[in-house]
């Protein structure tokens, strides 16, 4: 178990403190802790599943095809990653081993439970404005409970925190897709998404500003 944390700690202890986390058992396959980045104050924070297989080896979120295409996309919408938190439900890569392949795999609900004690932090220090969930894992560990992502894609729930949830897909989801022009659709649809996010975080701020 990591040490204890101050109530007060900062982003770089609580990173520190998660890289000896033991709270389930993905720790021991996996290289390291891959902890959420970003500036230690910021209006949004996007959370996706769980690190990948380059996430893993670099010890840094949504740097492998996923994180390609969130950047390119993000980049299209106006919003800058410097000035976004971006972090996991889950902070280990859980994976099968196949040859020399690891495969990713979902991280389970009590993966996600014990892993939400960190996410519940990052938010509490990063005091974001508006929340991203990137898929239904994301959306789960934000909200509390399974979240329709299909339905409710392009929505924002509140927590009970009165934090603003914005309900998206994953971008791996459009890296599956083989039709090209079905592809290409859902990347407008995810492009349409974080126009929607950039200009949710701009009104809460300027309402809070009034
Ligand atoms: N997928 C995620 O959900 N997170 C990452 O960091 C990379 C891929």
């Amino acid at each position: 178990m990591p040490p204890a944390l101050e109530e007060d700690a900062s982003i770089d202890t609580l990173r520190e403190s998660a890289r000896t986390c033991r709270r389930c058992p993905l720790w021991r396959d996996a290289t390291q802790t891959v902890f959420g980045e970003g500036p230690p104050r910021a209006d949004i924070i996007f959370v996706g599943e769980q690190p990948g297989d380059r996430e893993d080896l670099a010890g840094k979120p949504f740097v492998g095809p996923a994180g390609d295409i969130f950047d390119a996309i993000l980049e299209e919408a106006g919003l800058d990653r410097a000035r976004v938190y971006v972090t996991n439900a889950v902070k280990h890569f859980k994976f099968q081993p196949r040859g020399k392949r690891r495969i990713h795999s979902k991280p389970n609900v009590g993966e996600m439970r014990a892993c939400h004690w960190w996410l519940a932090k990052e938010l509490k220090i990063v005091k974001p404005r508006l929340a991203v969930a990137l898929g239904a894992t994301a959306a789960h560990s934000l909200i509390g409970k399974p979240i329709a992502v299909t339905r409710l894609r392009g929505e924002t729930m509140t927590r009970d925190d009165g934090l603003p949830v914005f309900i998206t897909i994953h971008p791996s989801f459009i890296l599956r897709i083989r039709d090209p022009a079905d592809r290409r659709a859902e990347r407008r649809r995810f492009l349409a998404d974080l126009v929607a996010v950039g200009k949710a975080a701009a009104s809460s701020v300027a309402s809070i500003r009034r």
